[in-house]
């Protein structure tokens, strides 16, 4: 087992909880602001890099949300200098996820030039009518304007972000988006059939019975998915996640070359801190959760602590559990060997009797090196996983 307690932690994840207004089903932490609050959460976010900077060399950074790009020039140029100054750039994958309403020219070159190199961007439908229902700030027309901006500030490896089985979808609408999308070229696709969070606006309307579910549907939304982004070249590598290959490979094993790396790490039990309200961590086999509410968040940082509502430090098998649950979420499922070296425990002795069940189940494959689930297993993962808690 890797001596996880002495290695500096290589990924670093950045929660930015503001958002132009509040998507109809989202249940992220985020609220649109004013700039006064942004401002006063960056000059905290730079002291937050600051306590954890010694114990850091990122591979991977990853800006999520709330949005990004709804940082203006001046305060994006703040956090990258102090990223800089850190000495944490120089990371293979530095993604920032940007909603098509908040690229320009400017902050796009400001990101290149420090060197993020990935864009996540959130699309959602190509439909004017289903993107006014989701609540989203953009039209169809500004998706296809910031894909070419990011592109011409030289960005070539971008994600887009689609949602399927949204109420008032048709399974026609969804092809006409999944061909619109997928033929920008994007070297990456995630795509998510709509969740019901509670406490959303989405999840009150399901419950007032103003739409129904149409699990049918939503299957054969996810078949189209599948199938058309196969066609278009994407390899699948976890259920909800599509990569282009430099060099396409048949083996089920192999992660393509423009997957997300930083979430490939969260999946098979990786370290990383996780700074910013509401964010999550993950290090020496501890969990943190910072409080989800900005204020809150810089009152503490401001007083020169950490902004931790709660840890916990599970035990070495429960730990072990969830990284495999997290790992059969990837095609590729898990390398035996991987899996010991990143836990201490062997896949095949202790969850034997639960993979056996998923074999026999018609779920999942067993050889001599791997344990992976199978196109049917992937559908029903989430059953799957639960297995393997313990
Ligand atoms: C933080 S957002 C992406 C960036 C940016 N905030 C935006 O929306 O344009 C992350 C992604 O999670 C997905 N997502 C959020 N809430 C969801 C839900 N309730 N069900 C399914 N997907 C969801 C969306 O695809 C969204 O793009
Ligand atoms: S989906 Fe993105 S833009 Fe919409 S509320 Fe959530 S984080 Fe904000």
């Amino acid at each position: 087992m890797s001596d996880f307690r002495a290695a500096r932690v290589e990924s670093l994840y950045v929660h930015v909880p503001f958002c132009a207004h509040k998507c109809e089903y989202c249940a992220f932490y985020s609220e649109p602001s004013s700039g006064e609050l942004i401002n006063r959460y960056v000059t905290a976010l730079v002291r937050e890099l600051e306590l954890v900077a010694g114990g850091l060399k990122p591979h991977t950074i990853f800006f999520g949300g709330g949005t990004p790009s709804l940082l203006n020039l001046g305060q994006w140029e703040r956090v990258l200098r102090a990223i800089e100054r850190l000495n944490l750039l120089g990371a293979d994958e530095f993604t920032v996820e940007c909603n098509p309403a908040t690229v320009s020219a400017d902050k796009a070159k400001l990101l290149r030039d420090f060197g993020v190199n990935r864009i996540s961007m959130g699309v959602q439908s190509l439909d004017e009518a289903l993107l006014e229902r989701l609540g989203r700030v953009h039209s169809r027309e500004m998706v296809f304007k910031s894909f070419d901006i990011l592109r011409r500030a030289g960005f070539d490896n971008v994600n887009l972000d689609l949602m399927f089985a949204i109420p008032g979808q048709t399974l026609e609408v969804w092809r006409s988006t999944l061909d619109e999308a997928i033929a920008l070229g994007s070297e990456h696709l995630s795509s998510y059939e709509v969740i019901y969070e509670e406490d959303t606006p989405l999840y009150a309307q399901l419950n007032a019975g103003e739409f129904d579910v149409d699990e049918e549907l939503a299957c054969a939304m996810y078949d189209e998915l599948v199938q058309r982004a196969a066609v278009a070249g994407f390899r699948q590598y976890e259920i909800a996640n599509f990569a282009r290959d430099a060099a396409p490979s048949l083996q089920l094993s192999t992660i393509p070359s423009r997957a997300c790396r930083h979430n490939v790490n969260y999946w098979r039990g990786g370290s990383f801190h996780g700074l910013g309200p509401s964010a999550t961590g993950y290090v020496r086999g501890v969990r943190t959760k910072n409080w989800s509410n900005t204020q809150l968040y810089c009152e503490q940082i401001e007083k020169g602590r950490r902004a931790i509502e709660s840890s916990e430090e599970l035990v070495p098998l429960a730990r072990a559990g969830e990284t495999a649950a997290f790992g059969l979420r990837m095609v590729a499922g898990w390398p035996f060997e991987a899996f010991q070296s990143a836990t201490g425990y062997d896949l095949r002795q202790e969850w034997a009797s639960d993979m056996k069940e998923l074999v026999q189940r018609g779920w999942a494959q067993h050889s001599d090196t791997h344990f992976r689930l199978n196109g049917t297993g992937l559908r029903f993962a989430d059953a799957a996983a639960e297995m393997f808690l313990r």
